[in-house]
């Protein structure tokens, strides 16, 4: 491929065999599943656009390959107020990503809406969030990657084999043991106050037992403040079992004061003008808990949810409900790589990893709170 393949396929080979040199990979190792970053018009502008335009040429997937969210709702961005000049630059991007041949899922949860990958399973994903969750939560195999290098791999079907791919990569660094009773998106809290202390290492969290809910929370947050690609958690993720947890030297310690100590840091506005939830976009047991909270009627503010198009159509009368109490259900994007920016000054979310990006992404006013506070009381 390096030689013979399309302008694209030799592009791609020789970013991964560059990077491979870079990290002592002896070998490719076949892909089953890439996800791929960056198509939002307002994170990759036109540098990105052109880019890919070109690459679109002459790459297609050789793997299934989904990708994360654009910057708007394909089918009702004129609705929610969208400029004609950003909705037309999107669509480019969009009809390339077409033609290179990826999955119309648009998400950057990936495990919601095509299945969980599976233990073993060599996959090549961009997304900090999901990386997180594949690899600690199903025990598939991927480094982060960025899109570029999750894109190259898309259309040769295969990665360095280095890092997490690699049973010596996975193993933990480092024991955290955590001393507060956390709950929901309070997840979200705990993976910020982790990430400074957790760094690029591969962290054994001891004292919590996440559903798959509060992992997402934890992933996205832990994956915003830090290097981290990997986790394990005794009777949560299946590679924790075999871990010998008792030959970790380092051992660090994280209690109520430190989620209190990172709400504070968070949160920078006493009032939002605006409740989101969906970072990362909402699972479908999500959409029914906002759809019972909106139906209380004591949102205090409008209140949107971002989903992927797949989870969305799968929960209907979620979404009507939601919509039925004056919420927005907007899919295909999310709070940070839509221009948020044009409609609100001030955010509240429950999400940790929306409370370190919406603040310079989308030049807003933060306040981080519980989901049900923001859905029965003040916003
Ligand atoms: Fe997903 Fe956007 Fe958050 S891509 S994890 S909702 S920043």
């Amino acid at each position: 491929m390096l030689d013979e393949g399309t302008p694209s396929e030799r592009k791609s080979m020789h970013l991964l065999v560059a990077l491979g040199d870079i990290y002592g990979a002896e070998a490719m190792v076949p892909i089953t599943w890439a996800h791929v970053a960056g198509a939002s018009y307002k994170t990759v502008g036109d540098p990105g656009l052109q880019f890919i335009e070109e690459f679109a040429r002459t790459g297609r997937t050789r793997v299934k390959t989904t990708v994360n969210p654009i910057g708007m709702d394909e089918g009702r961005w004129r609705e929610f107020g969208i400029p004609e000049a950003f909705a037309e630059k999107q669509q480019r991007i969009l009809a390339a990503y077409r033609r290179l041949g990826v999955e119309e899922s648009w998400t950057c949860t990936p495990y919601l809406t095509h299945g969980m990958p599976v233990r073993g399973e060599h996959l090549a994903w961009a997304e900090s969030s999901a990386t997180l969750v594949a690899n600690s939560l199903a025990g598939a195999r991927t480094n982060r990657e960025g899109g570029p290098s999750a894109l190259a791999a898309a259309v040769t079907g295969c990665t360095p084999d280095y890092g997490l791919h690699q049973e010596e990569g996975r193993q933990p660094t480092l024991r955290v043991k955590i001393q507060a009773n956390v709950a929901g998106a309070e997840y979200g809290l705990l993976g910020c106050a982790l990430g400074p202390k957790v760094g690029g290492g591969v962290p054994l969290l001891e004292g919590i037992r996440p559903d798959p809910d509060e992992v997402k929370f934890l992933a996205a947050a832990l994956g915003a403040t830090s290097e981290c690609a990997m986790f394990h958690i005794p009777g949560v993720t299946p590679e924790a079992g075999a871990l010998q947890a008792t030959g970790l030297g380092e051992v660090v310690a994280i209690d109520a004061s430190d989620l209190e100590a990172t709400r504070e840091t968070l949160t920078t506005a006493d009032d939002a003008d605006l409740v989101v939830f969906g970072c990362p976009q909402v699972s479908a047991a999500e959409l029914h808990q906002i759809a019972a909270g909106l139906a209380e009627g004591k949102a205090t503010a409008p209140v949107w949810v971002f989903a992927s198009r797949a989870v969305a159509q799968g929960a209907p009368d979620a979404v009507k409900a939601i919509e039925d109490h004056g919420g927005r259900v907007i899919v295909d994007t999310c709070p940070e790589v839509t221009p948020l920016e044009l409609f609100a000054k001030a955010t509240a979310s429950p999400s940790g990893k929306a409370g370190v990006y919406l603040p310079t992404l989308c030049q807003q006013r933060f306040r981080w709170a519980r989901t049900e506070e923001l859905l029965r009381g003040k916003a």
